[in-house]
């Protein structure tokens, strides 16, 4: 079956280093254990995301059949990054609901050794092409740990900018840190 590239998203890019990147969407055939240890490296590295625990293959195989669902149905779309096969960056977009069917917010994860090549960049920038397209969406939103400073930079750097901060907001294992609020310019 031809996938037109709207429908299944495929790109090959190159980062700054030349080394090539396959960008793809979810297929639905990708294992689960896969997924499961990619996250669970960030959340053991204690990056600036929202999980406080890792994941057992049970949850993230829940996970993940909700993921491929939305996938299908269009309310979500989740970039994968592979280099040789191997996961190491994920980009999702989750499109409101209802009355906020016009808006859409995204996240993004780097493995650790794959930051600071410029893959953030294209991911994000990828997937605000897809739900603009796609959705046509018309707020793209996102919420960032005020002391992650790599990212908030990133989100500049693509025209993000703050509309909230929630002080004290986020407990990062014991210490209470802010959370900013931000919706990319039009
Ligand atoms: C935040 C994150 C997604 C950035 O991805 P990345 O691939 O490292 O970012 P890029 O290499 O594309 O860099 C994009 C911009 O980020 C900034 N940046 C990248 N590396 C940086 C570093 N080491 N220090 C400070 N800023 C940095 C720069 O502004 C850069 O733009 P430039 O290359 O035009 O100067 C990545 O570090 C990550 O996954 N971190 C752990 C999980 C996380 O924090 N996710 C975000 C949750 S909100």
């Amino acid at each position: 079956m031809v996938l037109s590239s709207d429908v299944m998203f495929q790109k090959r890019i190159l980062l700054r280093d030349k080394t090539e990147i396959s960008l793809e969407q979810l297929t639905g055939k990708e294992r689960a254990r896969e997924f499961q240890l990619f996250i669970n490296k960030l959340i053991l590295e204690r990056a600036y995301l929202i999980h406080s625990k890792q994941f057992s293959l049970a949850e993230e195989k829940k996970w993940f059949a909700k993921e491929i669902a939305g996938n299908r149905k269009g309310t979500n779309i989740y970039l994968k990054a592979l280099f040789r096969g191997k996961l190491v960056g994920s980009c999702s977009a989750m499109r409101g609901i209802g009355k906020e069917s016009g808006n859409a917010e995204l996240g993004i994860a780097i493995a650790k050794g794959w930051r600071g090549k410029g893959l953030g960049k294209v991911m994000l920038k990828e997937m605000i092409g897809l739900a603009k397209r796609r959705w046509k969406a018309r707020n793209i939103h996102l919420s960032v740990f005020e002391k992650n400073k790599r990212a908030r930079k990133l989100y500049a750097s693509v025209g993000f900018r703050e509309i909230a901060r929630l002080p004290g907001w986020i407990d990062h294992h014991g210490e209470r840190m802010g959370k900013l609020i931000l919706v990319l310019k039009k």
